[in-house]
């Protein structure tokens, strides 16, 4: 894929090979904030979110046959907030393909899923990105300190 062509998302199957590639971006991103994990057993319950359609969803931006960035619908993502539900979750493209709209489309595709299977609000947490997020139509819910940062949930309404 050149920088102008249409990016070309697909869904993370459970046995694709690509499992532990984007599972180990996701690890060295946010590995850290979970200190129970090792990067096999990160790996393995990266694997156990890669539904086949709904929650929980993994979908990837492919460049050619490498992924560049990932994103997934998760029925939950925050320890403190269980009564909320789903959330889009592991947002993340490589360095090289940033600021091209990868990580939006990505975005799109995810809230496509959870329309499709009757989600009418989702959620998100995110301690700097919430400019990103506003723009693709998310609003702020709550701002709160999680696991040592600042961060702020948002929510988007979907469409019934
Ligand atoms: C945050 C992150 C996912 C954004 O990915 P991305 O693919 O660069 O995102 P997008 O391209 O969709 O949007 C990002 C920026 O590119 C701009 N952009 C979008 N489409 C563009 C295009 N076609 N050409 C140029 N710029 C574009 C957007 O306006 C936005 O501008 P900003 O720099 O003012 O924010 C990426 O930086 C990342 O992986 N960061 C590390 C992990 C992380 O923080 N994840 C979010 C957790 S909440």
């Amino acid at each position: 894929m050149s920088k102008l062509d249409p990016i070309n998302i697909v869904r993370l199957s459970p046995d694709s090979d690509h499992v532990p590639t984007v599972a180990s971006w996701t690890y060295a991103e946010w590995g850290h904030l979970n200190p129970g994990y090792t990067a096999e057993s990160w790996c393995e319950a990266f694997r156990r979110e890669c539904g086949i359609a709904g929650v929980p969803s993994v979908f990837v931006a492919m460049e050619g046959d490498q992924p560049v960035g990932t994103a997934a619908l998760m029925a939950r993502d925050m320890d403190s907030r269980h009564e909320l539900t789903p959330w889009l979750a592991s947002v993340f493209v490589l360095p090289e393909w940033r600021g091209q709209g990868i990580a939006s489309t990505l975005i799109r595709r995810v809230e496509e899923e959870a329309s499709a299977c009757g989600t009418t609000q989702f959620y998100l947490f995110t301690p700097d990105q919430q400019a990103l997020y506003r723009r693709l139509g998310w609003h702020d819910h709550e701002e709160l300190s999680y696991r040592g940062e600042e961060v702020t949930i948002m929510q988007r309404r979907l469409a019934e």
